[in-house]
């Protein structure tokens, strides 16, 4: 239960609800134990007076009898209509701020976090954990409160009119506690195996829609079919086992309750012959055991709510409490003005031990433009990861404005940095609403037309005949990769960066248009600074700065120029491409 106390924070939060809630069960028991008392003084009354009366006024007093016990009847109903507007309800709001408090910790959570976990779980979390937990708040907390109400309620109603057949009555009681114990305890195991499987479903499923156009092209239906019906088999397996525990599980406690009724019947008819007890005693007393046949049968289904909920909870715990090792270390506002400089950076990824970066100096000065070569692997975008601050580095240091990168304001820095990724991701939105992302305020479709005429693209969009509205991803248009990449450079042109940062964002171009975007980001009137990455010598040339790596390591560093002269990989490189141009030109 340690883990389900981290929701109390929200029980107080809504205090008023929940203990009106309370009060709406106590009053509705009370009606409901009222009824059997009613029950039993009506029949010792109609015994009594039933010999001496006229056939009609019996009628008049059964009338009576059966308006009264209607009117209780309703009045129960309604504040049990209220009991569960109020429990109920409020277990709908905790829910919602959970989903809430959930989404916004991941957003917080590192890129370190998002590899560790997969998508699957962590949707799971969000949805299946949070709905247990839901189980928990609403059913399980009402039914508790209701079941202890109207088990002492009961019990003292019981002890009124006999003791002696009350604790003849109660006598089962311990048996079925045991047996819910031990029952609910499997049922728990089966259904932590079924969510398991549950979980590996989706994850399946989830893979399969987004590898959709690769399964068609590859012709592996048959193989993913396969794989999905092995777990869907599995999955049903255990359902099945949980199930057949669920279903022994009813007809056991019925049996006890039944016996309970069996001893009232047969204890208190025994103690009638003493007078000890009223023939409306005993119709109240079966009464009133039947009354708590369903509280004390919800006891185990309550058992694993509230434990299914505590695993869950656990699982939600666990999230919540992961900090993310990238926080925002400072709130003073810092504007990038000078100097990125880099000292001796070694990086190496934590989740694979794989060392990406040895060893890395160089500066980025205001307003440069930096290119970075190298063969594939050899740590460029892991350089960028660095600059953006989705990791820190192993060892060595990352300064701006002389300042070190992990205490100054990190929103503030990444504001005034843009980055394209190597992996275009689109939105599944308009085209408007993917550009205005990057955007720090509102903006206008002139300035978003303006970024797509700079990033080459408008000249596209404007042939769709819905523009700036139509729609991507999945269910809107297909763009080509080209295309992409350039409302991908469009969505960071749109934040006016100090310091923008294009991951071979231009591959998928041809040289032609890569030149007109590089002409266009070359006149920038915000002059940023600006890394670009790439394999092509054709987009690094005119670069004031180069790197070229290799194996995490900066093997060459200069101006074009320079490289020129040192012979090296970038000379070579610049050969080799320039006679692949030519060969594709002849
Ligand atoms: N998120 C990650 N987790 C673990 N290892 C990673 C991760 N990203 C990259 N690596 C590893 O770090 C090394 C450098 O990768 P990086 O992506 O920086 O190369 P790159 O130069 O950008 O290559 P490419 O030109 O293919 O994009 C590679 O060995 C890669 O396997
Ligand atoms: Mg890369």
């Amino acid at each position: 239960m340690k883990s389900l106390r981290s929701l109390n924070k929200y029980f107080i939060s809504y205090k008023w609800r929940f203990l009106l809630g309370i009060l709406f069960t106590v009053i509705s028991n009370y009606f409901a134990v009222k009824m059997p008392k009613f029950v039993q003084v009506s029949i010792d009354g109609l015994q009594k007076t039933g010999v001496s009366t006229q056939l009609e006024d019996a009628l008049w007093l059964s009338f009576k009898i059966g308006g009264l016990y209607l009117l209780l009847s309703a009045t129960k109903g309604f504040f049990l209509f209220l009991m569960r507007q109020t429990i109920i309800v409020m277990s709908r709001w905790i829910e919602f701020d959970l989903k809430q408090a959930i989404y916004t910790h991941y957003q917080t959570l590192d890129a370190d976090f998002y590899k560790r976990n997969r998508i699957g779980d962590l949707m799971n979390r969000i949805s299946e954990d949070v709905g247990q937990v839901r189980m928990y708040l609403g059913p399980g907390v009402m039914y508790s409160i209701n079941l202890t109400v109207l088990t002492v309620l009961s019990l003292y109603q019981m002890a009124q009119i006999s003791t002696t057949l009350t604790l003849f009555a109660l006598i089962p009681l311990p048996l079925m506690s045991f047996i819910i114990y031990k029952v609910s305890n499997k049922i728990n195991l089966a259904s932590k195996h079924v969510q398991e499987e549950q979980s590996k479903i989706s994850t399946l499923a989830q893979e399969t829609f987004s590898g959709i156009r690769l399964i068609k092209a590859y012709n592996q239906f048959g193989p993913m079919s396969d794989r999905m019906e092995n777990a869907a088999n599995t999955y049903k397996q255990k359902s099945m086992r949980l199930m057949l525990i669920n279903a022994l599980f009813m007809p056991s406690i019925m049996l006890l309750i039944g016996l309970s009724t069996l001893i009232v019947i047969y204890v208190g008819g025994m103690l009638t012959a003493t007078h000890q007890i009223s023939l409306g005693g005993i119709v109240a007393f079966i009464f009133y055991v039947n009354n708590l046949t369903w509280p004390f049968v919800s006891i185990g289904w309550v058992t694993s709510i509230i434990q299914r909920a505590e695993a869950s909870q656990q699982r939600i715990n666990e999230f919540l409490d992961t900090k993310p090792t990238i926080a925002n270390p400072s709130n003073e506002s810092f504007v990038l003005t000078g100097d990125i400089v880099l000292n001796a950076v070694s990086f190496t990824y934590a989740n694979t031990g794989i060392r990406a970066l040895h060893n890395l100096s160089f500066t980025i000065k205001p307003g440069q433009h930096l290119g970075i070569l190298g063969k594939t692997g050899s740590g460029k975008s892991s350089v960028l990861q660095l600059l953006g601050r989705q990791f820190d580095p192993n060892s060595g240091t990352i300064h701006v404005n002389g300042q070190a990168l992990d205490g100054i304001n990190l929103q503030d820095y990444r504001s005034q940095m843009a980055v394209v990724p190597q992996e275009v991701f689109l939105f599944s939105d308009t085209i408007r609403n993917n550009v205005a992302f990057g955007a720090l305020d509102a903006v206008s479709d002139e300035a978003i037309i303006d970024v797509l005429k700079k990033a080459h693209v408008w000249h596209n969009i404007e042939e769709f005949p819905e523009k700036l509205d139509t729609p991507l991803g999945e269910l809107g248009v297909n763009l080509s990769g080209g295309q992409k990449q350039r409302i991908s450079i469009a969505r960071a042109l749109i934040r006016n960066p100090k310091l923008l940062v294009l991951d071979d964002c231009l591959s998928a171009v041809d040289t032609e248009t890569e030149e007109i975007i590089l002409n266009e980001l070359r006149v920038l009137a915000q002059k940023p600074s600006i890394v670009f990455v790439s394999h092509r010598i054709s987009t690094l040339r005119n670069c004031e700065q180069i790197i070229v790596m290799n194996e995490g390591e900066i093997i060459e560093m200069g101006s074009p120029e320079e490289l020129m002269k040192q012979k090296g990989v970038y000379y070579e490189t610049y050969h080799q491409q320039l006679n692949e141009d030519q060969s594709t030109d002849a």
